[in-house]
C-alpha cells in the first residue's frame, strides 16, 4: 500500500457510542476506508447500509474475503467479545487497536496470545493528552517526596461500565512502577464524558495535573491516530506512549 491510498479499516461495535463516532470520522477523510463495521447480534442495525445507497453493511462478524490487505481492526464493542475478535484478528493477521476497557483475564490472556502473531495497541484512553498526563504524572510522582500525598479521581458518565476507569488504571500503574501507591476514587454522575484529576497534596501546597474530555471526537481522532500507527509494526504490545513518541512527544517510558 503506498501513502496515498486510504488505510482500510474495520470496527467492532461500529454501533456504539465510541465506535460510531470513529465511524463517523473515517467515513469523512479521504484517509480512510472503511471495509468492516460489526454490531451486536441483537442490534437493528444489522444487514443495513453503513451509508445510505453504500455497499458496506453492518455484520455480526468480520469477513475474511472483505477484509484487504493491510488492513486495521479497531476493537470499541465490549470485553466479552474481545477473545473472539483477537482470536480472528490474529489467525488472519489484522493489526488490532483495543480501546475497550476493563479487560478481564480471558481478555488479557486473547491479546497477550494475539500479539506473538499481530501488533496489538491497548488504549483504555485514546487521547494523547491522557498519555502526556500519565508522563506528568510519573515525573511529579518521583519528584515529590513522601510528604506528599497522591490521589486520583475518575469522574465518567452513568452509563459507564467500569469502575475505576482503564484510564485511572493506567495512571495509578505508571505511578507505582514511579514507586508510588495512589488510590483512586471514582464517580459516575450524569453525562460525563470523562475527567481525570491526579492531585499531590503537600505541606502547604498542593499540584493538581487534570484531564477533561470535552467532546468524544477526541478518543476518534485518537484511534484512528493509533490504528495509522500500528499499520505496518511488527508484532508485539504497543500503548498511546507509542504513538506519542511517533508524533515527537517523549520517548516510551520504561
Ligand atoms: N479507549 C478510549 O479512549 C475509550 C473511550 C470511550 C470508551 N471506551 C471504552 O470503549 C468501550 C465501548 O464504549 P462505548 O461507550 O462506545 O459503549 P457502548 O455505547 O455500549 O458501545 C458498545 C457497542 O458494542 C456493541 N457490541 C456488543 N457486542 C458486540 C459484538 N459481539 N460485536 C460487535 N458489537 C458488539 C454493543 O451493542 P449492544 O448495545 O447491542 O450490546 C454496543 O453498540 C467500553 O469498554 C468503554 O469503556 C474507551
Amino acid at each position: 500500500m503506498n501513502d496515498a491510498s486510504p488505510l482500510p479499516l474495520a470496527i467492532h461495535g461500529a454501533a456504539g457510542r465510541l465506535g460510531a463516532a470513529v465511524l463517523q470520522l473515517a467515513l469523512g477523510s479521504p484517509g480512510w476506508s472503511v471495509v468492516g463495521a460489526t454490531v451486536s447480534a441483537r442490534s437493528g442495525l444489522l444487514g443495513s447500509p453503513v451509508e445510505p445507497e453504500g455497499a458496506l453493511c453492518y455484520r455480526e462478524v468480520l469477513e475474511p474475503t472483505s477484509m484487504p490487505a493491510g488492513a486495521v481492526v479497531l476493537e470499541l464493542s465490549r470485553v466479552e467479545s474481545l477473545p473472539d475478535h483477537a482470536r480472528q484478528a490474529a489467525a488472519e493477521g489484522w493489526p488490532l487497536v483495543v480501546g475497550v476497557t476493563g479487560l478481564d483475564s480471558p481478555a488479557e490472556a486473547a491479546l497477550a496470545a494475539a500479539a506473538d502473531q499481530i501488533p496489538v495497541l491497548l488504549a483504555p484512553n485514546f487521547s494523547l493528552g491522557i498519555a502526556l498526563l500519565k508522563r506528568l504524572a510519573q515525573v511529579a510522582g518521583q519528584a515529590l517526596g513522601p510528604e506528599f500525598d497522591g490521589a486520583i479521581l475518575d469522574v465518567h458518565h452513568r452509563h459507564k461500565r467500569d469502575a475505576p476507569s482503564g484510564t485511572a488504571r493506567a495512571l495509578a500503574d505508571a505511578l507505582e512502577g514511579a514507586g508510588r501507591s495512589v488510590p483512586i476514587v471514582s464517580q459516575r454522575v450524569g453525562e460525563v464524558i470523562g475527567d481525570h484529576t491526579l492531585t499531590f497534596a503537600g505541606p502547604g501546597e498542593r499540584l493538581e495535573l487534570r484531564h477533561q474530555a470535552e467532546d468524544r471526537v477526541l478518543f476518534a481522532r485518537g484511534a484512528l491516530a493509533a490504528a495509522r500507527f500500528l499499520q505496518g509494526q511488527a508484532p508485539g504490545t504497543y500503548t498511546m506512549d507509542h504513538v506519542l513518541a511517533a508524533r515527537g512527544g517523549p520517548a516510551t517510558a520504561p
